[in-house]
């Protein structure tokens, strides 16, 4: 039986993601597909309903970005969020009129009438509202089912032509019955029966697996990343020792993250596992550099260098699995659908090792792959891992990396780890770690003078890392924080909270 789908018609805003996140959250299966999409393609998806996102734009520029008008006629359910309900009034005849004023926050939606969309929903609500433009006239066979202050039409439907619209963000948060109203929408409108599931995706996912790659061998490399891990799982469960995987031990992994992958996926899991010890190689290398960029370089390039090493051990490779999610495959706004490139080649990896693809994760969410990871076993310390950047600690020794400079930055961060964990904010905060900067200072410790490190604190919250704000961590944490550092690692004498968000702060210092 064909599985429900809702295709979310991508017209550029900046919350279009969440809105296919919270359709997942109702158990419907979700893609986001770009606005232009051809009509083709659309009845080709066999869609359930379609949602069509906001977006900066207004449907008075010229080349206002469109959707093929048949998809109103389709005979399925269309919803339309703040942009896309006023491509809905313009198409079919309404007027939407332009202001320079936006209207951006809280505001107050009051209910007319009784429509399915706000079925449970109180007669006052709170909703989000971001935008500029406004429908002032509605089209024929519509009515208006809710208003706000400042916004007349905050909602409107025609029932029988099954079209909705809503003024409003219900994907935000902040909209207190946003979620209410979406279900209403795939439950009440659509009638749909919720099919997404992720226990039945991971066995799909083994089978197709399983079909795809017969007898032949797979290679993985394995960061510890959530993602890696949780590819080389599943892959692992589909088809055993056919499974090779490789860790590059870089030197500039956090404390203990080497032993626990160990534990976890060899001495757990069975999994073949590779690691190459590669320190030396590493800090050989970073040896006398301090210029941020240069260091990524030598760290990325050195380990395409090791990696091939080790590919290259094994013989022939038929396959290679790459923990790829959906936020990284899906294109948004006027970009043409991506095209899935199913034989290519990996970035850095040399021309004559060519390898076939598997992305068990391409269709998923980070917090799916999260729920995906604990469904298949893996421990909580790694489905829950806060992200981490390729390079790992090179970027966190400020200027030249040392091993004397890497021993002092894993104690210290490990220290800071500890503590956020056992304060119980470890899911809270973004990232938590801690950062060496090139310098040292006057201190005094006991009788004696001492001259040696700071360590800074970094920690953030952030949903995405494009934007974070600096963590308002508890002065009591910092204070355990800085009290460990000092007496627990040698080579530090003060410590440092960073209090700067990004923008105008990165998260990391380098
Ligand atoms: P910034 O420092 O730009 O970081 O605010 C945003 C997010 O990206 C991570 N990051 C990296 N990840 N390779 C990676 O794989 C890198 O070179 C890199 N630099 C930063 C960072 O940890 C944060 O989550």
């Amino acid at each position: 039986m064909e599985k429900e789908v809702v295709l979310v018609l991508d017209f550029g805003g900046q919350y279009n993601q969440l809105i296919a996140r919270r359709v997942r959250e109702l158990s419907v299966y979700s893609e986001m597909v770009p606005f232009d999409i051809s009509f083709d393609e659309v009845q080709a998806k066999k869609p359930a309903a379609i949602i069509l996102t906001g977006g900066p734009s207004s449907v008075h520029e010229t080349d206002a970005p469109a959707c093929d008008p048949r998809i109103f006629s389709m005979g399925i359910p269309v919803l339309g969020i703040c942009y896309g309900m006023q491509l809905i009034a313009q198409e079919l005849g309404g007027k939407v009129l332009s202001s320079e004023l936006r209207e951006y926050g809280r505001s107050q939606l009051t209910l007319f009438g009784d429509d399915a969309l706000f079925k449970g929903v109180a007669p006052h609500t709170q909703v989000w509202m971001s935008h500029g433009d406004s429908i002032n006239a509605i089209p024929a066979g519509f009515a208006v089912s809710a208003s706000t202050d400042n916004c007349l039409v905050a909602a409107f439907s025609n029932p029988s032509a099954q079209l909705y619209g809503v003024q409003f963000h219900p994907e935000v948060r902040h909209t207190i019955e946003g979620q209410t109203i979406l279900r209403n929408f795939l439950f009440e409108v659509c009638k749909l029966k919720g099919d997404w599931d992720l226990s039945d995706y991971i066995a799909e996912t083994i089978r197709a697996i399983q079909k795809k790659v017969g007898d032949k061998k797979v290679l993985c490399g394995l960061s510890g990343g959530v993602d890696s891990s949780v590819a080389a799982t599943m892959v692992h469960q589909a088809i055993g020792d056919q499974l090779v995987c490789v860790y590059v031990d870089n030197g500039l992994m956090r404390k203990g993250e080497t032993e626990s992958l160990i534990e976890t996926f060899k001495n757990q899991m069975h999994m073949n596992l590779i690691i190459s010890d590669s320190k030396e190689r590493f800090l050989d290398k970073l040896a006398g550099v301090s210029e941020p960029e240069r260091k990524r370089k030598i760290i990325g390039e050195e380990f395409i260098r090791v990696f091939e090493a080790e590919a290259q051990k094994l013989g022939k490779i038929d396959y290679l699995v790459q923990g790829t999610i959906y936020p990284d495959v899906v294109e948004s706004g006027t970009k043409t659908a991506h095209t899935i490139k199913s034989h290519h080649n990996v970035g850095g990896l040399p021309e004559d090792m060519q390898f076939e693809l598997i992305e068990p994760l391409r269709l998923l969410f980070k917090d799916e792959v999260r729920v995906i990871g604990e469904k298949l076993g893996i421990s909580e310390e790694i489905v829950w891992r806060q992200p981490f950047p390729g390079p790992g600690l090179g970027v966190r020794v400020l200027e030249e990396v040392t091993p004397e400079k890497v021993k002092i930055l894993q104690d210290a961060d490990y220290i800071v780890r500890e503590e956020i964990k056992k304060a119980g904010l470890d899911r809270e905060i973004w990232q938590a770690f801690a950062v060496l900067p090139p310098i040292k200072s006057v201190g005094v410790m006991g009788d004696a003078r001492t001259y040696a490190y700071p360590i800074i604190i970094r920690a953030v919250v952030s949903d995405d890392a494009m934007t974070a704000e600096w963590a308002h961590l508890p002065y009591d944490l910092l204070d355990i924080m800085a009290r460990r550092i000092v007496n627990e690692v040698r080579g530090v004498n003060r410590v440092a909270y960073d209090i700067t968000s990004k923008p105008p702060g990165t998260i990391e210092w380098e």
